[in-house]
């Protein structure tokens, strides 16, 4: 499951992650496998699209990554380097070269600060910047590079900005210590439709100019077609196809990417819009069989016998499925 474009950034290799999950009044506590056996590479500057329903595990996976959350199970490893070592002996230069995009601009913005010092902050912990004069000049530079102008933002406050002016800050908070590694999860998710292709746009150019690595996390495969090379999907903690994005997407091998492809919304005239993005209710099925069962039409006798395994059907495709599509 080797990466497209070279050097490995990141490993991840059968990552599962446990919760307990509080019963309501008599009702028992119960497990949720918010990730289950999930292995993945990041290559040097390759942008992977992470997709899946709400609930699959995506950021469940990026906590991970960023050492917020302890898996259950597995490794991670960042350009070599056990993740578990990293925390122990470097963590500050990990901040440094790893930093992550949220969904929610309003969230991840402490109200109280100004533009200034929201992006200050990292360049002072991380970057080392101390002067006045310096952080100004950084400051200035970034907000430049994400598309505001400094003399008209650098002293808001995040409620005097929009949506999208806030998505900014944060991705220039996030470029601030110079990352190797982007994690965005969900980043155009909470904003108005004019402002998705915009920001999507910035952060390829971004990328490009940066020569970043990206992990894209999105619930639609539209973000994924005009950013990622490469597509990972997951469906409910398990990573179920990983391929090139352009022949997952025109090509999908497991029933439920094809499922997504359905319902994807579209990227026509340069929009993208939520059309069609309906939310199901998923079920927890039993350990045995595979969990898409109950919702795949293309189900044989096995899929209720056996979890199918992440294997390779196709050259660098890799699909967990006992009776796969477009397998020529
Ligand atoms: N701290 C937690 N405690 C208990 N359960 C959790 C916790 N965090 C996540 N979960 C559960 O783990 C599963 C995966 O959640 P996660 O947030 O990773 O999904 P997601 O794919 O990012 O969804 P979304 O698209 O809605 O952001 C869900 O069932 C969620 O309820
Ligand atoms: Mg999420």
């Amino acid at each position: 499951m080797g990466s497209e474009t070279g050097r490995s950034v990141l490993r991840i290799e059968h990552l599962s992650v446990t919760f307990h999950k509080k019963g309501g009044f008599r009702r028992k506590a119960t497990l949720v496998r918010a990730v289950d056996d999930v292995s993945f590479e990041l290559g040097e500057s390759e942008v992977l699209s992470l997709v899946g329903e709400s609930g699959s595990g995506k950021t469940t996976v990026a906590k991970c990554i960023m050492g917020l959350v302890a898996p259950t199970a597995g490794k991670i490893y960042y350009r070599g380097t056990d993740l578990g070592e990293i925390m122990r002996s470097n963590m500050r230069e990990y901040r440094r070269e790893v930093q992550v995009i949220y969904q929610d601009p309003f969230e991840s913005l402490n109200p109280r600060l100004d533009v200034f010092t929201q992006i200050s902050l990292p360049l002072r912990r991380l970057a080392g910047v101390s002067s006045r004069d310096q952080l100004m000049e950084r400051v200035s530079r970034l907000l430049k590079e994400v598309g505001l102008e400094p003399e008209v933002t650098i002293d808001k406050l995040p409620h005097q900005l929009s949506g999208g002016e806030r998505q900014r800050i944060n991705i220039a908070r996030a470029l601030a210590p110079d990352p190797k590694l982007l994690i965005a999860d969900e980043p155009i998710t909470m904003l108005d439709a004019s402002q998705r292709v915009n920001i999507l746009s910035m952060l390829m150019e971004l990328k490009k100019r940066r020569n970043l690595t990206v992990l894209m996390i999105t619930h639609d495969l539209a973000s994924a077609k005009v950013t990622s090379d490469r597509t990972a999907v997951m469906y409910l903690g398990r990573l179920i196809e990983l391929g090139p994005t352009n022949s997952v997407l025109s090509q999908p091998i497991h029933p439920y990417s094809e499922l997504v492809l359905s319902s994807t919304p579209s990227v026509e005239h340069g929009v993208v819009t939520e059309e069609g993005d309906e939310q199901r209710e998923i079920q927890e099925t039993p350990e045995i069989s595979c969990n898409f069962a109950p919702r795949c039409k293309y189900a044989i006798d096995v899929c209720w016998k056996a979890r199918p395994p992440l294997e390779q059907k196709v050259a660098s495709r890799f699909a967990a499925c006992y009776n796969p599509l477009n397998k020529t």
